[in-house]
């Protein structure tokens, strides 16, 4: 096997997802731990912005410091190179969440054994379910009471719309929490509370055996072995297959912070979870071991100095061998670049990277070539598809309260919309701008940012809307009658397609039923 396809193969790039608060910094951190990347706990800051704070903005300019240190955590375990990639913690980036999403080979959900599904997590499944991304589920907090485990894989069978697959069952829970049983690998993981790590780890093929008994107590061992019985007749044999295709999750239990079941988790992961595999640019499929260097920009990331607008722009690459010193293609400008400081994530440091692959995250540092989605590549013409926007929830005008700084403004809204930070979309009818968001807190991020990086004032105006839909139709006339007569809400996003801004759902409905011909869309790629 060649050098080149031997480092692919050893690649696993993914992401960690969870309702906050349910494990996600606890458990990155672990991993980290175990890959010597880190040496002390307490080193992987939350990138949370607590709920008190959506106006400190101290807060968010700490995130966004600890969000950029903590974007991608390379770090090597047992032969196989790991690629973290964070997401943020506060819902209002949910969009940051989703575009990181297209950057990943697979993704691990933390769930709270006593919160169970939480609203972010369901979304977020959404995105895994519509892109096929291979999902594992850890069951987190099996120290502390919570639900029933099998009411809980129903849950998220029912709740996350994905088949479920335990690996691991845990032998009780709480303050009675004596362990789980590794189905993956037939061994006893015994956990001491006071140690706060595994102390034994028992091979257990047999589980008939009386030895049982003597580790775990009588009725907790009748109980293991009616549960796993009833887990043999009732979920399917694991297939890895069926996993990677993103048809089955296949769960572990533990408790991060106790680092108690996580080595279990990461050793399956890194056997079962998959290396960089093909991915669809319109023109043709791409073939991440035959094809040469191709990625693109998944995040834009805005320095923290506003004196000096430079930002680093974060490159998957999806296929080949990315050099130092070497001229790769920018698609869109239809140019030839050199990064010669991009740099790698290992951990927590940044550093200047030679040679990366497939599968691999380098930062290139930008002062406003690059927008999110577009391709680089050794000097082919792709577009990789894929970086969907989604229709945001909460609408505003966006008004100049400062007419001396227009220019700056426009500026601003372009710059920061090309990083991503929300939507905008231009009523055809006023040309009115309109910012689309997630979350509250973006619309004053950006007002803060507009203010502090570009010296333009920005007022918002109350804008009630339900949806933007993208709209589409084989037919133009119908497309062309259906614009002339909602002329007042049809809208340009930036990339100048056509979106339909719709006040209510009964107003969509309406739309639907009225202009059967017309196609509408809630996210810009389909
Ligand atoms: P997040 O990134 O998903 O938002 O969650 P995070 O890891 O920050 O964990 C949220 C809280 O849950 C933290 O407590 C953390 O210590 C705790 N936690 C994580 N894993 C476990 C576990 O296995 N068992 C128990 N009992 N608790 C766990 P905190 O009080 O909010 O923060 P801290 O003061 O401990 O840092």
């Amino acid at each position: 096997m060649s050098e080149l396809i031997q480092e692919i193969q050893r690649r696993r790039t993914f992401a960690i997802i969870s309702h906050p608060d349910a494990g996600k910094t606890t458990l990155t951190e672990k991993l980290l731990l175990f890959g010597g990347a880190i040496h002390v706990a307490g080193a992987v800051k939350s990138n949370k912005i607590k709920k008190s704070a959506t106006s400190d903005w101290m807060e968010i300019e700490k995130q966004r410091g600890i969000s950029v240190a903590t974007s991608v955590m390379g770090f090597e375990y047992e032969g196989y190179k790991i690629n973290i990639l964070d997401t943020p913690g506060h819902q209002d980036f949910a969009e940051d969440t989703y575009r990181t999403l297209t950057a990943v080979d697979s993704v691990i959900i933390v769930v709270d054994i006593a919160k169970g599904v939480e609203a972010q997590t369901r979304k977020l499944m959404e995105v895994c379910r519509m892109r096929k991304t291979p999902v594992m589920i850890f069951i987190n907090k099996m120290d502390r009471d919570g639900q029933n485990p099998f009411d809980l894989l129903d849950e998220l069978e029912q709740e996350l719309k994905v088949n479920v697959r335990p690996l691991s069952w845990p032998i009780d829970q709480g303050v009675r929490f004596k362990g789980v049983y590794n189905i993956y690998e037939h061994k006893l993981d015994l956990y001491t509370p006071s140690k706060q790590h595994v102390t034994e780890s028992v091979e257990f093929k047999d589980l008939n055996s009386p030895d049982l008994e003597k580790h775990i107590g009588l009725s907790e061992a009748e109980q293991l072995r009616a549960d796993l019985e009833l887990i043999e007749g009732v979920y399917p044999e694991f297939d890895v297959n069926t996993y990677l295709d993103g048809n089955i999750a296949p769960v572990f239990f533990g408790s991060a912070l106790n680092n108690f079941g996580v080595k279990e988790l990461l050793d399956c992961f890194i056997r079962i979870a998959p290396y960089p595999r093909p991915v669809q640019a319109e023109e043709r499929k791409v073939d991440p071991e035959n094809d040469p260097m191709s990625g693109f920009i998944f995040k834009i990331h805005a320095n923290m100095d506003p004196n000096h607008r430079s930002c680093i722009a974060f490159l998957k690459i999806c296929s080949g061998r990315f050099d130092r010193n070497t001229n790769y293609k920018h698609v869109r400008h239809n140019k030839m670049m050199k990064f010669n400081s991009a740099t790698a994530f290992m951990a927590q440091k940044k550093e200047t990277v030679d040679e990366a692959y497939a599968g691999d995250i380098i930062g290139i540092p930008d002062t406003g070539n690059f927008k999110i989605g577009d391709t680089i590549t050794s000097g082919e013409t792709l577009h990789f598809k894929g970086l969907p926007s989604f229709s945001p929830e909460m609408f505003k005008y966006i008004e100049n309260a400062d007419p001396m700084k227009t220019k700056q403004l426009n500026k601003g809204i372009d710059q920061l919309m090309d990083e991503g930070v929300a939507q905008l979309f231009t009523n055809q009818f006023n040309g009115r701008k309109i910012i689309g968001t997630v979350g509250q807190l973006q619309f004053e991020v950006i007002q803060y940012r507009l203010l502090h990086e570009y010296g333009a004032q920005c007022r918002w105006e109350s804008l009630s809307l339900y949806k933007a839909c993208w709209i589409e139709s084989e037919s133009d006339e119908a497309l062309n009658n259906f614009k002339k007569r909602k002329y007042q809400y049809m809208a340009l996003d930036k990339e100048g397609r056509d979106v339909f801004l719709a006040d209510s759902n009964y107003v969509l409905q309406m739309a639907q039923q009225d202009f059967p011909e017309l196609k509408f869309h809630f996210t810009s790629e389909f």
